[in-house]
């Protein structure tokens, strides 16, 4: 007996004898000699039918199955007489593994977002989690494929850091003094008491550990989960997220931008390839303008844009923003939005921001004020990668932290990568789920993280 997927066994060109599938129920139906039942198993988003005969020696208990009950099924593939499905499956045993009661919240009626979000332990069992899920799984693999092709290496960066990348503050800190008795000196909780010795924190981003083995290996990656306190309660921030972060020895600002380009244009090939009917969902019920707007992103040549000038698009533009815009702000979404949604309507890479609002190791340019940095805003999303090119000489990083009153102790092995053979180096990140809501078109990115961390929760 072949123990099957759903997803290989509609594949099948010949019927089958003596299949073996397991699943849970989605709906079940009886007539006078047969109980139809609808199984699914998590492969695929299409279910199979199961016709079991009344003449199976446990036909009362196969007629107590409830949507949700788990089950395996022996019987053979055979072609399907009824509408909308080529396969089916004739059962000679209907085993019942695990019996799901009327509570089973997942009965067929459709559920908003918000409700299958308190409910997040059991959304993968419908259609549009699941297929959420088998895309964010695609993804993972294509990514990896993407660099592997490319001769990228992948690397671990720590989870845990002593050291705070973006030299700014929200971060968790990571501790196990007692907090109801804890080892205190004059200035507050004394580090040097607690496990690591000194201050330690979750990770919210990968990169200067990137850098070092850039400066080793050539062409790097990670690609991992990050971490950031910040409270802000929007759709497309979370306080755990995965990043992946490229970083490319020898490579300047536009070999980053090319690569960036590169690798959003691959990602969606891949998807639109390899998850069709998963992406037919997300355009027929998500969002209806999803395969246009994807074959748009594919066919457009992403705008190259230094910051200067997008701000004189966003002053000069007649749109109401409740941020006002002068050189030298922080850019919000709306005005990402404006850009690349309503001005280009295409994806935009704006770079050469001024250093004031760029962390201190993106590589100052000849006009002494603007950084190399960049970011790639995508209609739908906004800002979905920000990266630099990188300070790689020694007297200006130095000089920029200390204009920055960061302390150059803390980070004398980033430094002495600038000492020893120091090259210039670019790289970048890129939110993942950020990546999957622009590839499924969901607008929540609770909704794209398997169990969300947002301020305020940590269910499940
Ligand atoms: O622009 P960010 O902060 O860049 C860095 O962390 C660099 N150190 C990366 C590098 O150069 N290696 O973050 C990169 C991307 C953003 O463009 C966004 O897509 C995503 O990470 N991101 C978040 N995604 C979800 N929730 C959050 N709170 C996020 N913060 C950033
Ligand atoms: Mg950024």
């Amino acid at each position: 007996m072949n123990r099957i997927k759903i997803h290989g066994l509609l594949q099948s060109k010949t019927p089958l004898d003596q299949v073996l599938v397991s699943g849970w129920v989605r709906t079940r139906r009886d007539s006078k000699e047969f109980s139809f039942i609808e199984v699914n198993d998590g492969s695929c988003l299409k279910n199979i039918q199961i016709i079991a005969p009344s003449t199976l020696p446990n036909y009362d208990e196969i007629q107590r199955l409830t949507t949700g009950s788990a089950v395996s099924i022996s019987g053979s593939l055979v072609s399907s007489q009824g509408k909308g499905q080529s396969w089916e499956i004739t059962a000679t045993r209907i085993s019942v593994i695990g019996l799901a009661p009327e509570t089973f919240p997942l009965q067929k009626k459709r559920h908003s977002d918000e409700y299958l979000r308190t409910i997040a332990h059991l959304r993968p069992r419908t259609n549009k989690y699941g297929a959420v899920f088998r895309i964010r799984s695609e993804l993972s693999y294509a990514i990896h494929s993407f660099f592997r092709d490319r001769g990228f290496q992948y690397i671990h960066s720590p989870i845990i850091t002593g050291s705070d990348c973006e030299g700014a503050g929200e971060m968790f800190r990571v501790t196990t003094l007692d907090i109801k008795n804890p080892a205190l000196n004059d200035r507050g909780l004394d580090a040097t008491r607690d496990f690591f010795g000194k201050e330690a924190s979750l990770t919210v981003s990968g990169q200067l550990s990137a850098e070092m083995f850039a400066l080793a290996l050539g062409d790097v990656y990670t690609f991992g989960p990050t971490f950031r306190a910040e409270n802000s309660n929007t759709r497309r921030h979370a306080a755990e997220f995965w990043m992946i972060e490229p970083e490319m020895a020898f490579c300047d600002l536009s070999g980053n931008m090319d690569l960036g380009e590169e690798l959003i244009r691959y990602l969606i090939s891949h998807v639109l390839r390899e998850c069709r009917e998963d992406m037919d969902l997300f355009g027929n019920f998500v969002d209806k303008t999803l395969k246009e707007t994807l074959n748009h992103i594919l066919s457009s040549e992403f705008v190259r844009l230094p910051y200067a000038e997008a701000v004189e698009i966003l002053k000069s533009s007649q749109a109401a923003f409740d941020y006002p815009v002068a050189y030298g702000i922080d850019l919000q979404s709306e005005h990402e939005k404006y850009l690349t949604e309503t001005h280009f309507k295409k994806p935009v890479i704006l770079h050469d921001y001024p250093k004031t609002i760029k962390p201190f190791y993106m590589r100052l340019n000849a006009d002494q004020q603007t950084v190399a940095a960049m970011d790639i805003l995508v209609p739908g999303i906004g800002e979905i990668v920000g990266g630099s090119q990188r300070e790689e000489r020694l007297d200006a990083l130095q000089d920029r932290m200390d204009e920055m009153g960061l302390i150059r102790e803390n980070y004398w092995w980033y430094l002495d990568s600038r000492r020893y053979g120091s090259v210039p180096h670019s790289g970048f990140g890129m939110g993942f789920e950020r990546l999957i809501m622009m590839i499924t078109g969901i607008n929540n990115i609770r909704d794209v993280i398997p169990f969300p961390r947002t301020p305020g929760n940590i269910d499940f």
